[in-house]
């Protein structure tokens, strides 16, 4: 059984703050760092790119683990592994060629997520499953924080639990989207094992950081 690790979307941060929020984010308890990046085309929402990730990387030394909502997303893997991403999760429909894109992360020497939307279905991903370090389970349509849990994904969750035990393969399962303290425990029973979550860690109980780290975790 993996340990439960916990990921705090940034992006539900103060964004003049980020590097106090990083360094908060740390001391709280956090295992990694979840940064969504978006460029306004494959999402309707632009946030930030690999300049401020650079200078990020100074305030933790947790795990980067980067969310590229950018499309084409190919062209601009190696800006986002220079900048200092340690996990780079890209979305198949933001490439034209997935194992080409899925081979030059792993060349920059990270470790390479591939994200479903809702809508995706697991088959997408199946031939790539032994060469991929993460499955990021999207419970939310990307593009935006605070959006409503879509329970239906828990299902894809199960099925690729399911592959990964028949195949004996060792890939992280992430969801993220919506994720709350009545809502994490279902996520982890259907196999995930690293929570990513933004408006409750940063808005719940008057924006206690690391009592919301450990309740997600504890659930
Ligand atoms: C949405 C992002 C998520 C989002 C999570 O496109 O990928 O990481 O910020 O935020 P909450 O937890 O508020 O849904
Ligand atoms: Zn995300």
């Amino acid at each position: 059984m993996k340990k439960i690790q916990i990921s705090p979307s940034i992006l539900s941060a103060d964004f003049s703050q980020l590097g106090n929020e990083i360094e908060k984010l740390e001391k709280c308890g956090a295992d990694m760092i979840h940064v969504d990046v978006m460029d306004g085309h494959f999402v309707p929402n632009l946030t930030i790119g690999p300049p401020v990730i650079k200078a990020l990387k100074k305030y933790s030394s947790l795990i980067f683990d980067v969310h590229l909502m950018i499309s084409p997303v190919h062209k601009y893997i190696e800006a986002y592994s220079d900048a200092g991403a340690d996990i780079i999760t890209i979305h198949p429909e933001a490439t034209d060629n997935l194992k080409s894109s899925i081979l030059k992360i792993k060349e920059l020497n990270k470790k390479v997520g591939v994200s479903l939307n809702p809508k995706t279905k697991t088959d997408v991903i199946i031939d790539f499953l032994d060469q991929i370090d993460l499955v990021l389970i999207m419970s939310v349509n990307p593009g935006f924080g605070g959006q409503k849990f879509m329970p239906e994904v828990l299902d894809k969750i199960r099925e690729l639990k399911k592959i990964q035990n028949n195949k004996k393969l060792n890939f992280d399962i992430e969801i993220d989207g919506g994720i709350n303290f009545e809502n994490s425990q279902m996520a982890i029973e259907a196999g995930a094992n690293i929570l990513v979550s933004g408006t409750t860690i940063f808005k719940s109980n008057d924006g206690d950081i690391k009592k919301n780290i450990e309740l997600l975790k504890s659930k």
